[in-house]
């Protein structure tokens, strides 16, 4: 099986990135990770490259033009595929247009609700009586894009913020996994 050259791009933690990792090295996921890109040096994520050999690359996202940066190293590596998993920042056009219906991001809300930061918190205060997280196709709005799967918990009325964090990240694991085999499934 020819596997898809796969980029993900972090800014934090890394533990859906390890995750990743861990599924692409089963022969039948469709994606291999090639290259991790980071903004933040200080992200605990790029020790999960250095550990399991993966190229990384630390952009500066303050600096002009950083997205042809971006662009040029995906070229180096021949990324066709583009998995969002704690990325901070907005992805500009420029590279939107080079890989349409190819970047993918993970978000801890179920999408249309609780678009961008602090979702637990405003999940909480909502009194939602269920929470989750979707894996979507990334376009120029954010967190808007079609979605292309979900999971859900009911919330308990003594959860708090940590509680819907580490319900919500046990559903990630299995829900960006499942994401891509939908994607590459035909
Ligand atoms: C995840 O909860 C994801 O939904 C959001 O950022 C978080 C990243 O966590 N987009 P990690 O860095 O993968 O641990």
């Amino acid at each position: 099986m020819v596997k898809i050259k796969t980029c993900v791009f972090i800014s934090g933690k890394g533990s859906n990135l390890k995750n990743l990792i861990i599924n692409s090295r089963d022969n039948s996921f469709p994606i291999k990770i090639n290259l991790i890109i980071c903004n933040n040096k200080k992200a605990y994520g790029i020790n999960y490259a250095k550990k399991y050999r993966i190229p990384y690359i630390f952009i500066n996202t303050k600096m002009k033009n950083y997205e042809n940066r971006i662009l040029l190293y995906l070229k180096k590596y021949k990324i066709s595929f583009i998995c969002l998993a704690g990325y901070m920042r907005i992805i500009s056009e420029k590279i939107l247009n080079n890989y349409r219906k190819r970047i993918i991001n993970i978000h801890p809300s179920l999408l249309p609700k609780f678009k961008g930061l602090e979702t637990f918190s405003r999940v909480l205060k909502s009194k939602e009586i269920k929470t989750g997280c979707t894996v979507h196709f990334v376009n120029k709005k954010l967190d808007s894009g079609s979605t292309i799967t979900q999971k859900f918990f009911y919330i308990k009325t003594k959860d708090n913020v940590e509680d819907l964090k580490k319900k919500t990240q046990k559903l990630e694991y299995r829900a960006f996994p499942e994401a891509i085999i939908k994607i590459f499934r035909d």
